[in-house]
């Protein structure tokens, strides 16, 4: 009897299939490397029970009320966009290869295309049409016109540096099964996991019997740590400080949509994809400027009921070093002031590590800073 929650929507979505002809195929749609992504995704059941790329009724759905046309749960569109002479030159029912880069990655059988208001997703999905924010600015250049239909993953992208630690759903599933895991937590993260992620990770597994740590190494803004920096840097802060036999590392290689609070939804369905049971929501998850509030990501959870989202989430307050605790705390636990607290904003850090500046080891290990600076430095040379 297996206690990991059944994937989103009841059944492990499987699409991948090397074997099928792709030759008797002759339409093709050039996609971009986010639209790439995604199709491997549903392919490989991270975004059960999604299928294909998502049809108007589905859209519609999950634009204004955050579920798909049947209701299940679904807090962000995934789309397929293609120009307007593409979308008018489809033959509704056909099938067409998925290229990128001169690759065919998949098919897609059409079942319409429609055009979007992308004004109303921005503001439903990012609540901001400032193209500011980088997942609305993202959204505008990629387009409104999207085409729908089921989906075959014919070939995975390369995996490179990411190969040993690229599980699918149905190998994460595996792993926690064989580890007897009976609760396991999934912890998302795009940054270097300073000391507040430590913490808060540590402090959810001394609840449950397993950590997945799950980082995010799909597009993200150009500014964000490189995922093979970070990679490295998440190595040495296991191998260092964390008990080998209750956590571990896989990637979630979607793109970043910085959505704050409707990504805070989606990142914990993809986790419970993965198998696990509870999931971190900690400040600000999934935000970036001024545009959510530190704990929107956390209040919108109680829209859902936990039987229709099946994973647990695990909220957190933002949490530092304090200096005259000595040690880590949030406002829940910690009686000083805002002087006595190690607290520096991800653009800060950024810019020190980029000047070869070490933040604190009250804010991040230094084995990390290290490796962060080295990896930043060599970036930069090459
Ligand atoms: S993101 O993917 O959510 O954008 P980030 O690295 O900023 O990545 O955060 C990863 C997780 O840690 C999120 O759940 C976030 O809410 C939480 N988090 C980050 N910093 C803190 C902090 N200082 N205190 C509490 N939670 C935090």
């Amino acid at each position: 009897m297996s206690f990991l929650p059944k994937p989103h929507g009841g059944k492990l979505i499987q699409l991948f299939d090397p074997s099928y002809d792709v030759s008797k195929v002759h339409g093709e749609i050039h996609i971009d490397a986010i639209a790439l992504s995604d199709l491997e995704l549903i392919g490989i059941g991270l975004f059960s029970p999604l299928t294909g790329f998502l049809g108007k009724k589905d859209y519609d759905s999950v634009v204004e009320n955050m579920r798909l046309a049947d209701h299940t749960v679904w807090s962000i569109p995934v789309t397929l966009p293609v120009s307007n002479e593409v979308a008018e030159g489809l033959e509704i029912g056909e099938s067409y290869k998925l290229i990128f880069n001169n690759q065919v990655y998949g098919l897609i059988k059409v079942s319409e295309w429609y055009e979007s208001d992308l004004k109303k997703e921005a503001l439903h999905v990012y609540k901001t049409e400032e193209l500011a924010h980088p997942g609305v600015r993202r959204l505008f250049e990629r387009g409104p016109v999207y085409v729908a239909g089921e989906i075959i993953l014919v070939k995975k992208p390369e995996k490179g540096v990411f190969q040993d630690v690229w599980l699918e759903p149905k190998d994460t599933r595996a792993l926690f099964e064989e580890k007897g895991w009976k609760t396991v937590v999934g912890f998302q993260t795009r940054n270097p996991i300073h000391r507040a992620h430590e913490y808060i990770q540590k402090a959810a597994l001394e609840t449950v019997d397993g950590l997945f740590v799950s980082p995010l190494v799909g597009e993200t803004k150009s500014d964000d740590i490189p995922a093979d920096i970070r990679l490295k840097s998440y190595h040495v802060l296991l191998e260092n400080y964390y008990p080998t036999n209750r956590v571990h590392l896989g990637v979630y290689p979607a793109a970043m949509r910085y959505a704050g609070p409707r990504e805070a939804i989606f990142h914990a369905i993809a986790r419970k994809n993965f198998g696990c049971t509870h999931f971190i929501v900690g400040r600000d998850h999934a935000g970036v400027g001024n545009y959510y509030g530190t704990y929107d990501a956390q209040h919108i959870f109680s829209h859902f009921t936990e039987e229709e989202l099946g994973i647990k989430p695990l909220f957190f307050e933002h949490s530092f070093y304090c200096n005259k605790c000595e040690g880590m705390a949030s406002d829940k636990t910690c009686p000083h002031t805002v002087e006595d607290r190690v607290i520096l904003s991800g653009t800060k850090v950024r810019e020190m590590l980029r000047s070869g500046a070490l933040p604190p080891s009250t804010f991040s290990r230094r084995e990390v800073v290290e490796i962060l600076i080295e990896g930043i430095r060599e970036k930069e040379t090459v």
